[in-house]
């Protein structure tokens, strides 16, 4: 396979990730976090809508920035997918176990699912009566649960096996 025939596919193995897909990770990393800790404002404000009571300025405040933030983690998420397809992502550590990777494989697929779907649903409870703004709140303990136990396998990874992980994710290679 040529150099060309490898950059066109996900089974592509660069070095490490690049400037981009770094820049992406910990951009989306901090807006989604913002999310998870102020989205309580953005019921407040439909409930307020609703129910015809005064919504307090902070919490208005707060749902505009999250009606905002959550299009943007849609819009750079699209991008980081179309990078993530195309360029592709360093391999396992070697000596790293099949079932492991599999682990980290799973864990990185369903954020992708969770990047896309959470946005998806919130302006769909936005703009459309139905489930969906119910579904969207679910979405949180399972955000915050994936975001502990993936922080906690990188750190794992990077102080107790030090085997780079979390460099390779602050360091980018061209
Ligand atoms: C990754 C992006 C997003 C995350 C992590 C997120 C997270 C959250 C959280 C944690 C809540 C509070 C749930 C609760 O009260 O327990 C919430 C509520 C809400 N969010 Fe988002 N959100 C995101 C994107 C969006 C977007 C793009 C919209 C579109 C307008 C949106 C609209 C809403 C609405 C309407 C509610 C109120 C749901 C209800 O109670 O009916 N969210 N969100
Ligand atoms: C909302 C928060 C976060 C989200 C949504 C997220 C999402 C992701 C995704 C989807 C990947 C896979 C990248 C790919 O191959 O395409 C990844 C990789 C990675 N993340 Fe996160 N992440 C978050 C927070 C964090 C935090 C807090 C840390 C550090 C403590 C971290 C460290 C890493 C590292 C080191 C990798 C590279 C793993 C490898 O090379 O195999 N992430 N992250």
């Amino acid at each position: 396979m040529t150099t060309l025939d490898a950059t066109f596919t996900s089974d592509a193995k660069p070095a490490g990730y690049s400037l981009l897909q770094i820049s992406l990770h910990w951009i989306i990393a901090a807006l989604v976090i913002f999310q998870l800790f102020f989205g309580e404002s953005m019921t407040h404000a439909v409930d307020a809508v609703a129910e015809g009571t005064v919504l307090a300025a902070s919490d208005a405040w707060l749902a505009w920035f999250h009606y905002w933030f959550g299009i943007a983690i849609l819009a750079l998420v699209a991008l980081r997918l179309a990078v993530r397809l195309t360029r592709g992502k360093p391999p396992a550590h070697s000596e790293q176990p099949y079932w492991t990777d599999m682990m980290a494989r799973l864990a990185h697929g369903l954020f992708y699912v969770l990047l896309v779907a959470v946005p998806v649903t919130g302006l769909l409870g936005y703009y459309v009566e139905g489930p969906f703004g119910d579904i969207h709140a679910w979405a949180k303990p399972v955000f915050i649960g994936l975001i502990a136990v993936h922080a906690a396998a990188a750190l794992y990874h990077q102080f107790m096996k030090k085997d780079g992980t979390l460099i390779r994710m602050l360091r980018p290679t061209a």
